[in-house]
């Protein structure tokens, strides 16, 4: 076991929770709704899923036997968690779209293990998610102390708290792939300057397959994916007052093999003419057409490692789970070195 190198913390209670949303938050939602629904090519990004039902249905997702993604990190967590307290040596865990941390619990495991473990930071845009697993968390590690950062890591990652040791910062699930290369590289370079030297980034990525096996990864058969897109409308007539029928839609999922990366669109089933009442805004589809709502970026180690190091972070280790399905990465500042 090693010592924990924690600096004392001030004193505070177990659980502490910023919020940076609400009034902001909107208006970033209006912002993408006004810029990306009277593009030639509709667009909205993946974020605007998930308010408390979306996440609800991502939670599903993550157990339908065709997302597979999910399964192999965990494993990949299972199999090395311990090695990365190890190597880490972290007192603390800064989450990025943290969800439920159901994975994260693995981790958590190992660092508690190890000796180490202070503090966890998750930090995710919808509200419920954080203020739940700040008390699920808590109660199931006595002494954890957890600070929840309500807010969306595009654009509020200067609110997360300062370190108090070498600290692992979290992004699983593959949610860097939700960015195209070039947003992908900017989100990469921001995390790295939260690392210090001695600090470590772990982040899960999915890798390129069978393209079978990627479109029904995002098309389940019991149609939760689906409900999962169709969410985004209703989130869009409940903030913005627009008056969208999420069934005038299906549901797409392709793999683009060009980029690698799957996307997720919305098909009007007929010609539609909505309004989004907040924002003045009559939008048209017409038949057929579509509304890009995510794209889902997988990856070869070659991309991975130009992506790390347009950020001047080098790979520690890379991991992958038996069927060499996902990868798993730690990395860390070159300057570090
Ligand atoms: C694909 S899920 C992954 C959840 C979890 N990390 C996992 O591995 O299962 C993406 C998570 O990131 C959050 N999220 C998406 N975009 C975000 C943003 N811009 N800022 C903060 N959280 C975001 C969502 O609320 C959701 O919990």
């Amino acid at each position: 076991m090693k010592p924990s190198t924690a600096l004392p913390l001030p004193p505070q209670p177990a659980i502490l929770i910023d919020s940076h949303l609400d009034a902001a938050q909107e208006r970033s939602l209006a912002d993408d709704v006004l810029d990306g629904l009277t593009r030639p090519f509709k667009e909205l990004p993946p974020k605007h899923f998930y308010d408390a039902r979306g996440a609800e249905l991502f939670d599903r997702i993550c157990d339908l036997p065709e997302y597979y993604p999910t399964r192999a990190e965990r494993s990949i967590l299972e199999q090395s968690a311990t090695e990365l307290a190890e190597i880490t040596g972290a007192v603390e865990l800064v989450e990025l779209g943290s969800g439920t941390a159901a994975k994260t619990r693995v981790l958590l495991d190992a660092l508690q293990a190890a000796g180490t473990l202070v503090r966890y930071i998750p930090v995710d845009v919808t509200e419920s998610m954080v203020r739940d697993c700040a008390a699920e968390l808590t109660s199931e590690y006595p002494g954890l102390r957890v600070h929840g950062v309500i807010g969306d890591f595009e654009r509020h990652l200067h609110h997360i708290p300062p370190s108090s040791g070498p600290r692992i910062v979290a992004f699983l699930g593959g949610t860097i792939g939700n960015f195209p290369p070039g947003s992908r590289r900017r989100v990469l370079r921001e995390i790295a300057r939260l690392l210090k030297p001695g600090d470590h980034l772990l982040m899960g990525t999915d890798l390129v397959k069978d393209p079978d096996v990627l479109e029904a990864a995002y098309d389940d058969a019991q149609g939760v994916t689906a409900e999962f897109n169709r969410n985004v409308l209703h989130v869009l007539n409940r903030e913005l007052q627009a008056n969208f029928d999420p069934e005038d839609f299906d549901h797409v999922a392709l793999f683009d093999r060009e980029n690698e990366w799957i996307e997720m669109r919305l098909r009007a089933r007929r010609e539609i003419h909505s309004h989004v009442g907040d924002l003045d805004l009559a939008v048209h589809f017409r038949e057929g057409e579509e509304l890009r709502t995510e794209i889902s970026a997988k990856f070869t180690p070659a991309r991975l490692e130009g992506d790390l190091a347009s950020a001047d972070l080098e790979l520690v280790r890379w991991l992958t789970d038996a069927d060499g399905q996902f990868a798993l990465t730690l990395s860390r500042p070159t300057a570090s070195l």
